[in-house]
């Protein structure tokens, strides 16, 4: 069966280009109503224009889709609050948002400015809390919501000269966990895809053959898989190139070595046995943690 959007009502953040505009496109050819928002800067962040956004409404309205363009910075939270007003009024609802608006200022840490940092974390990190803040009450309301964070390989495994980037996407997987499980009560989903793809983001970083390979639309089914009414929850999806993966943020099974003088050096020595992934889980919330230290405390003790 055919994967529907019929009767959705989307908004894309930074669709203006790139992976945002190939989000936009498929969930209006597949039936939905779009948001494409834009600032329309360069990849830095600076400058801005309507006219990137703009484009691509014509494109969706040119193919018979139905959209509306909306040029706020998403570190602006009450243009975004007005952008989530321009989605109800035109349209009465919004179902799915994708956060896919981002820039870059790389640097090795030792050269990063500390402005360079604070904008990259407002952009991704506070760009994104920004837009589902706005979103969240009428999803609430709804007792329906589709949320997609865009985090990246960096955020998740490192990448030399984007400690500000990596941080600020791994902060957005940080957002989705406790979303996911505040939202499942009114039917909110809230996942994260780490695409790889040739966009202007990645110019100039790799050879030709690769960047053919690494075509932005191989990510979109991702995207689309996330936001659907089919969609899972808390789930990290990888994609790029035609291949799929997924993410996971485990806890080991490790060791209970209790309370004592000498507990630094015993740590120490049987470190490869805390690291050890068999028997390794997915906690379910933060609170496993703590649940599964004191039960071996407990059991230590034996409670
Ligand atoms: N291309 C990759 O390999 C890759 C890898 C990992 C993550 N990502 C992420 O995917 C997303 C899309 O990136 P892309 O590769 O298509 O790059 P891109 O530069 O083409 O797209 C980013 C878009 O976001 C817009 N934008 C920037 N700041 C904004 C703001 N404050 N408000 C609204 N819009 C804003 C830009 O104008 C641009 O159109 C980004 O979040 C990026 O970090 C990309």
């Amino acid at each position: 069966m055919a994967m529907d959007f019929q009767g959705r009502v989307a908004i894309v953040t930074g669709a203006g280009g790139g992976l945002g505009r190939l989000h936009a496109l498929a969930l209006a050819r597949r039936g939905a109503k779009v948001v494409v928002n834009d600032l329309g800067g360069a990849v830095d962040g600076s400058g801005g224009s309507a006219t990137a956004a703009q484009q691509v409404v014509d494109e969706i309205r040119a193919a018979g889709g139905e959209a509306i363009a909306n040029a706020a910075s998403v570190t602006d939270f009450e243009a975004v609050q007005a952008m989530v007003k321009q989605a109800i009024t035109a349209w009465g609802r919004v179902d799915i948002l994708v956060n896919n608006a981002g820039i870059l200022r790389d640097k090795s840490f030792a050269k990063m400015d500390m402005a360079d940092f604070r904008l990259v974390v407002d952009v991704h990190l506070m760009g994104a809390a920004n837009c589902c803040k706005a979103v969240w009450p009428y999803m609430q309301e709804q007792n329906y919501g589709r949320i997609v964070m865009t985090t990246s390989s960096t955020g998740l495994y490192g990448n030399f000269g984007q400690a500000n980037y990596g941080a600020a996407k791994l902060a957005q997987v940080g957002l989705m966990q406790t979303l996911a499980i505040e939202g499942a009560k009114h039917n909110i989903r809230v996942n994260a895809l780490a695409p790889t793809a040739a966009t202007r983001m990645t110019a100039g970083l790799l050879p030709e053959p690769v960047l053919e390979a690494l075509k932005p639309e191989a990510v979109v089914p991702a995207m689309l898989v996330l936001a659907h009414e089919s969609a899972p929850t808390r789930t990290i999806v990888c994609a790029g190139a035609g291949g799929f993966e997924a993410a996971h943020i485990t806890m080991t099974e490790g060791i209970y070595l209790g309370m004592g003088e000498t507990v630094p050096e015993e740590l120490a020595a049987r470190l490869a046995e805390v690291t050890a992934s068999e028997g390794q889980q997915v906690p379910a919330s933060g609170a496993v943690q703590g649940q599964v230290e004191v039960g071996k405390a407990m059991k230590a003790h034996g409670h």
